[in-house]
């Protein structure tokens, strides 16, 4: 029998997932900025939408600004997106894609929650 014990893929991927904080420390229907691993990422949480909460980047690639985080959320024609405050583009949530100007994109991560703490997948 072996000492040393291997860690299964499954649980070294999952050191990817990074806790960022409570969720009363969220503002429901309404952007905040996170820094993680020297990033900036903006953060939405929609209590009404599932619970879900979208993590974009918040640098905004047209404005060259970190802004995304004091973004609208809202619906273009079906699809939840955020407009950046500066020069108002849209920005889907879910794909981070620009919607006029598709050349855009916003990087996007994964988040879950534990119990009330939100988790970010950093990998
Ligand atoms: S910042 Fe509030 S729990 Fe981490």
């Amino acid at each position: 029998m072996s000492d040393v014990m291997e860690i299964p893929q499954s649980i070294k991927s999952d050191l990817r997932w990074v806790k960022i904080c409570h969720k009363d420390d969220l503002v429901p229907n309404s952007g905040i900025a996170a820094l993680v691993n020297q990033q900036q990422i903006a953060l939405y949480y929609l209590p009404k939408q599932n619970n879900v909460v979208y993590a974009v980047d918040n640098w905004d690639p047209i404005a060259e600004a970190y802004v995304m985080s004091r973004g609208i959320i809202g619906d273009q024609d079906g699809v939840l997106c955020v407009a950046s405050p500066l020069l108002k583009q849209h920005y889907d949530l879910a794909t981070g894609k620009c919607l006029e100007v598709p050349e855009h994109t916003l990087g996007t991560w994964k988040t879950r929650w534990n119990n009330n703490e939100l988790w970010l997948y950093t990998g």
